[in-house]
This record gives structure tokens, C-alpha cells and sequence, in this order.
């Protein structure tokens, strides 16, 4: 009698563990499909871009920006209201990836937080304007990482893999090294909806699927292209100090003020790891690329090819996390580092200052 009591009791707990872990299934897929059905509130930037864009759900879209610069607009198949909250769903992720703007919860953010290590890192720091940025009069920029003509070159060979990724796979590149973080799964909504959102970009700009654009990636810099005098630390550290330390601030730290990120740190905890393309000494072209082409803002354009090579170089050199190919020792250097370098050069600039003052006097 007591062999079979304490046998049912077993099954029934067996039951109630496996019933409670469907149920738990259950709710977590039901949470996932209010979240898909819910209204979205969008940032200030994305209701801008999406509103010049027309979207909105109707058995054909047509381009209103390609009419207003003058293009042809083809009647395009629409959208469903589906397809409508997604695609806003994914440029709030590229605007606003950890939810700084987000009232009550980062539901529509999918929480993606959780795939990224620091508290700084969104996309549009480095696909500007979420994704899709322009100049005053619409032209799209050179070298400015565009989202849309990033969507139809998916499926592109990448020479620093080796490998053909899909767009969903270069999204997951960047949560991995760029945001310093981790993968999330490819069939995940966040990768979804952002690729939805990068299509419907394409398809307002009319972007011709297998076609290269001048503003996908970043237009790199290779030392080729400058009078190959060797990229300088001394050189890199002053114009990064003219230049850049007003907004990055002098240790590339970044500026966050009321839990809103003002200026992303390009060092140190919140940075983009040593894996990242951004990062000089992994790839040497695409962050100078970047500087040249997107940076300061307003003055784009203003500093030359070897300006920026220099400044990516001094910027490789200051302390930041290793990321997944680096291996424990790298990664426990450069912890130590950022716990010990931001003190020492402090002082050491303190000093300088004083010096100077002294020289003054
Ligand atoms: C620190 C800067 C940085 C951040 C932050 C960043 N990216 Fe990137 N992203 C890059 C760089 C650099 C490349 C590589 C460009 C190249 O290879 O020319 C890239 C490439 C991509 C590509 C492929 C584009 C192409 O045409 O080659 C996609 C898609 C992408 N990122 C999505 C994202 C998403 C989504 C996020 C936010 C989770 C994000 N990125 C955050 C820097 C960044
Ligand atoms: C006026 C302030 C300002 C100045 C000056 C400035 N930046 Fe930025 N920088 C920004 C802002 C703001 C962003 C985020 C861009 C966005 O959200 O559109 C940014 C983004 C970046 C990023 C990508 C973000 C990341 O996560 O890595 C890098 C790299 C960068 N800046 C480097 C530089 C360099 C190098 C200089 C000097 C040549 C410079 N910046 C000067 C404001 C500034």
C-alpha cells in the first residue's frame, strides 16, 4: 500500500511539474502576442521618418517621399496591420534599443536589453537616424550605414567571415560585438520586426533588391588613401582631444544625463568590444570610415582621411570590454584596465593642466 502511495505521489508531482511548465509556456507565448497586437507608441524620430514615409495598413503603398524628391513612385503591394506594428516595433528597436524613451515597461523593445552588456548602446548611434540618415534636402549619405540598402544586400558574402549572412545574421553580429552583448535567437521577434523595418525602408526609397548603394556600410579608409605617413597615437590623441572629448568626453566615457544617453561612450564598460568592426585594431578601415563620413555631427566631413585613422587608432588603444573571441586572459586585462587606466590618465591630465596654468602665470 505504501510502495503505491508514494508511486502515485511521484507521478502526480511529475504531472504537476511538466502541467506548470506548459502553462508557464503558454502565458510567456500569450505575453509575446499581446505585445504583437498592442498599439505602438513610436519615438519622436521614428513617427517622423515613418509618417514622411506614409505608412500605414492598405492594399498598396506608394512612396510619398519618392514623390516628393521626384521619382517615380510605383504602387507597391501594402501592408496589413501587422506588417504596420512591426515595422514600427523595429525602428523603435533601432532608435531606442534598450528602451531609455520607453513609458511603462520595454514591452515593444522585446526587453532587448538583456542582449546587450552596457547601458549605452542603440543601433541609431552608428545607423544614424534610425537607420536612415539623410541630409536637409534628402539626399541619402555616403558611408552612412543604411539600414534599407543594408536589407537589399542580405544575403551578401561578408569578407571577414568568409560567410553569406543574412541580414537577421549581421543584426546578430552587432548585438554580439557592437553592443557588446549577446546573440538573441534568429526567429526572435526583435531580429524580426527590425528586419521588417529595414524592408519597408528599402521599399520607400525604392532600393532595387541585389543592388550595392553608396550609403550601405560605411565608405572605410584604408591607409591607401592617405599620404601613408603611418597612423599616429600623439597626432590621433590631440584631434580626439580638439574635436571629440567636448561630447565623448576626455576619456570617451560618453554623457548620460536623467538616464538619457546624450553622447555614446566610444570606451570603456559601455563601449563596443575589441571584437566590434568599429574597433581600429579588429579592422582598421570602417571606423575611420565612420568618423570621416558621420562625425562630429554638423561638421561632417570636415576632418581628413588621415585625421581619422589617426583618431581610431588612439581611440583602439583605450581600455574597453574584449568581447567572445578573446579569450580569458584578454578579457581579464582589459577588465583590470578599465579599472585602472581611468584613475592614472585623470591624474596625469590634471597634471598637465596644471603645468599649463603654471606656463600661464
Ligand atoms: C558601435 C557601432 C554599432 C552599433 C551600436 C550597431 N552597429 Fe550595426 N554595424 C556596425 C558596423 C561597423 C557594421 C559593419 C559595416 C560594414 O561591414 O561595412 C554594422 C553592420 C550592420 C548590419 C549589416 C549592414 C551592412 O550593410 O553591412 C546590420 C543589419 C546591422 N549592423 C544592424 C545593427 C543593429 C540591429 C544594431 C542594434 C542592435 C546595430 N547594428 C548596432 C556598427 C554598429
Ligand atoms: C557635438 C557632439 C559630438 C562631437 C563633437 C562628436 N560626437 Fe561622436 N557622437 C555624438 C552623438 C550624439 C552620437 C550618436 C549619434 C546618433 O545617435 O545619431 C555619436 C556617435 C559616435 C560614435 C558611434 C557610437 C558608438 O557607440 O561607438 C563614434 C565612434 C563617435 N561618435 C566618434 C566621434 C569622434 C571620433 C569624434 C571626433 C571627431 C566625435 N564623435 C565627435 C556626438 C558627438
Amino acid at each position: 500500500m505504501g510502495v503505491l502511495s508514494a508511486k502515485l505521489l511521484r507521478f502526480a508531482l511529475l504531472v504537476c511539474g511538466l502541467g506548470g511548465l506548459y502553462l508557464l509556456a503558454v502565458q510567456k507565448h500569450e505575453d509575446r502576442d499581446r505585445v504583437r497586437l498592442a498599439e505602438v507608441e513610436l519615438t519622436p524620430t521614428c513617427k517622423a521618418k515613418l509618417d514622411a514615409y506614409g505608412l500605414s495598413a492598405g492594399s498598396t503603398y506608394r512612396s510619398p517621399y519618392l514623390v516628393r524628391v521626384g521619382g517615380a513612385a510605383p504602387a507597391m503591394e501594402g501592408y496589413s496591420e501587422e506588417d504596420v506594428r512591426a515595422i514600427q516595433r523595429g525602428c523603435n528597436v533601432i532608435d531606442d534599443l534598450q528602451g531609455h524613451m520607453a513609458q511603462g515597461g520595454h514591452a515593444e523593445r522585446w526587453n532587448a536589453q538583456r542582449f546587450v552588456r552596457g547601458s549605452h548602446t542603440t543601433c541609431t548611434h552608428c545607423h544614424q537616424d534610425a537607420g536612415d540618415k539623410q541630409d536637409a534636402e534628402g539626399n541619402r549619405l555616403k558611408g552612412s550605414n543604411n539600414l534599407g540598402a543594408s536589407w537589399v544586400m542580405a544575403d551578401m558574402y561578408d569578407r571577414f567571415t568568409g560567410l553569406i549572412l543574412s541580414h537577421e545574421l549581421r543584426q546578430m553580429q552587432c548585438y554580439i560585438n557592437s553592443s557588446n552583448g549577446f546573440k538573441p535567437n534568429i526567429a526572435d521577434d526583435l531580429l524580426r520586426d527590425v528586419t521588417a523595418y529595414s524592408r519597408f525602408i528599402a521599399a520607400a526609397l525604392d532600393l532595387k533588391i541585389g543592388n550595392r548603394y553608396p550609403e550601405q556600410g560605411m565608405d572605410e579608409i584604408p591607409s591607401a588613401a592617405t599620404g601613408r605617413r603611418g597612423d599616429d597615437y600623439v597626432r590621433g590623441a590631440f584631434t580626439y582631444r580638439e574635436r571629440c572629448a567636448s561630447c565623448h568626453g576626455p576619456q570617451g566615457f560618453g554623457l548620460v544625463t536623467d538616464g538619457r544617453v546624450v553622447y555614446p561612450a566610444v570606451a570603456g564598460r559601455n563601449s563596443f568590444s575589441l571584437d566590434s568592426r568599429m574597433n581600429f585594431a579588429a579592422v582598421n578601415t570602417i571606423m575611420p570610415g565612420f568618423i570621416c563620413r558621420n562625425m562630429p555631427p554638423g561638421a561632417e566631413g570636415s576632418l581628413d582621411a588621415q585625421q581619422c585613422r589617426d583618431i581610431a587608432y588612439f581611440l583602439s588603444t583605450l581600455p574597453r570590454p574584449a568581447g567572445d573571441l578573446q579569450g580569458p586572459l584578454a578579457a581579464v586585462w582589459q577588465q583590470l584596465m578599465m579599472i585602472v587606466m581611468p584613475p592614472l590618465t585623470a591624474y596625469a591630465d590634471s597634471l598637465q593642466r596644471s603645468d599649463v596654468s603654471r606656463a600661464s602665470h
